[in-house]
């Protein structure tokens, strides 16, 4: 029997309709039109945004893209001088900032995919005066200049044209690009404030301010030269815009420190601030120690390690930071990757610094250990990270998994929640880990990179005389992850 036309409206969801009256009410019906009181009275926030803006798609993804490549060159620039700077504050920071940047881009390369710029163009977007003015800046001649460079000229001059442009693009075409650039903006805000008190503090230290002046004007001075950021300096219609927008352009230095060099090296050792003692002849805590500290239980002492292995990550940060600066040619989600993993070292390295200090300790008394980044700072950059993620992040992963539930058995909260994030965290980073060695590799096979790698690895520790020779062919997985782990 076929079903009535009452059922099959009900079916589809809908009141029935039988006699189509609804269908003739459509007009004229006060649910459509309200039934409270008429809509006239009600004074609703009114929407001020003009229409019309000083871009075209085009010049807006113009200026994008230098955005994007701003915000990459950045974060490669931090990332290049991690090694090279002691501070631990700074270092922590750069960490830190690294990711911030590393949002910004992405947030710039997602809108570019809307406007008409696929994320490979994007990627591989090159711009000589750009890497030229980034290379510069790398040339910088201590992390005192880099800092006073980047954070007191560099970012202002970004943070003043972004705003600049959300003034400036259709407030309602393109309202997507402001949003992006409101997110950013509070982080910008932080950073440069940062960077101000640090600058202060070299300045405190003993720099001096007139030097770090001067370099900061040679800095502005090449990225006014080339129109800064947007690169076009009198292309914006006059009107409102600023006098920065207009583009005060500056005279080219005559010289430039980074003329005729190649690109940067970034520091082979690992700066340390005077405030830590180190260690790398051996990767064990309490050899290094050398019986300085007593234990009460065993579980004390377990904790203890696992404590300064976290803050001692401080060498994972800068493995990250090197395997970022030094591998290029990549798709711009490696960097995203990369610098996400990067901040999560600088969180590890926070937590256990903090984690000594609940435990009674001064962090600064703890002797750090170097052993793992001595290894991995002169393997090609590859490696370096095949082997802190394959050994190293593979291994903290199950130490920490085992540590939080025997933290928790003995009523240790605090530390067992905080190992229990680190094992989360580790986890991501394996798998980011194995993505990206994948693709580097070419291979799919992770047992033929760890193959390589474990080779690479202790021929390393043979040369620094930490293995010997016969203990060369026989090392498990397990040890190698032990003596130069996360
Ligand atoms: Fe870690
Ligand atoms: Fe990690």
């Amino acid at each position: 029997m076929e079903p009535s036309e009452e059922a099959k409206s009900q079916r589809n969801g809908h009141p029935a309709d039988v006699n189509g009256e609804m269908e003739a009410a459509w007009t004229n019906s006060a649910e459509l039109r309200g039934a409270g009181v008429p809509l006239a009275r009600f004074n609703f926030p009114k929407d001020s945004r003009r229409l019309g803006g000083d871009f075209t798609v085009e010049e807006n993804a113009r200026r994008l893209l230098r955005f994007f490549l701003f915000e990459r060159n950045i974060l490669r620039a931090m990332a290049g001088w991690i090694m090279g700077t002691p501070e631990f504050e700074v270092k922590v920071e750069f960490g830190r900032h690294i990711n911030w940047h590393a949002e910004a881009g992405m947030k710039f390369r997602t809108r570019l995919s809307e406007l008409r710029t696929a994320p490979e163009t994007t990627d591989s977007f090159q711009s000589p005066e750009i890497a030229e003015f980034f290379s510069e800046l790398m040339y910088s001649e201590t992390p005192a200049h880099f800092v006073a460079a980047l954070y007191g000229v560099v970012l202002p001059h970004l943070r003043q044209t972004y705003l600049e442009h959300a003034a400036h693009t259709d407030q309602v075409a393109d309202a997507p690009t402001i949003r992006i650039i409101r997110q950013i903006l509070p982080d910008y805000d932080e950073m440069i404030a940062w960077g101000k008190g640090a600058i202060e503090a070299y300045v405190q230290g003993g720099y001096s301010e007139a030097e770090l002046h001067k370099w900061q004007y040679h800095i502005e001075k090449l990225l006014r030269s080339f129109g800064g950021a947007t690169g076009s300096p009198s292309s914006d219609r006059g009107g409102e815009a600023s006098a920065t927008m207009r583009g005060v352009v500056l005279p080219r230095p005559d010289n430039l420190r980074s003329e005729g060099k190649p690109l940067f090296e970034r520091s082979f050792i690992a700066t340390r601030d005077p405030r830590f003692g180190t260690f790398e002849h051996t990767e064990n805590y309490q050899k290094a120690d050398n019986g300085a500290i007593e234990y009460q239980t065993e579980f004390d002492q377990v904790r203890l390690n696992l404590v300064r292995t976290q803050r001692d990550e401080i060498d994972a940060i800068e493995t990250f930071a090197n395997v970022l600066y030094e591998i290029r040619e990549v798709p711009y989600g490696f960097d995203f990757d990369m610098a996400r993993i990067v901040w999560d070292e600088t969180r590890h390295t926070e937590l256990g610094h903090k984690a000594m200090e609940a435990l009674g300790y001064n962090p600064y008394d703890l002797l750090n250990r170097l052993l793992g980044i001595k290894v991995r700072t002169k393997l090609p950059a590859l490696y370096a990270l095949a082997e802190i993620n394959l050994f190293g992040e593979a291994n903290i992963v199950q130490e920490c998994l085992r540590y939080s539930r025997e933290a928790f058995e003995k009523g240790d909260d605090v530390t067992g929640r905080m190992f229990d994030f680190v094992n989360a965290d580790e986890r991501t980073h394996l798998a980011k880990g194995v993505h990206w060695l994948k693709h580097l590799f070419h291979t799919d096979s992770v047992q033929e990179i760890e193959q390589k790698t474990k080779q690479v690895a202790v021929d390393r520790l043979v040369e620094l005389g930490v293995l010997g020779l016969d203990v060369k062919l026989t090392i498990s997985h397990r040890e190698l992850a032990k003596i130069i782990g996360e």
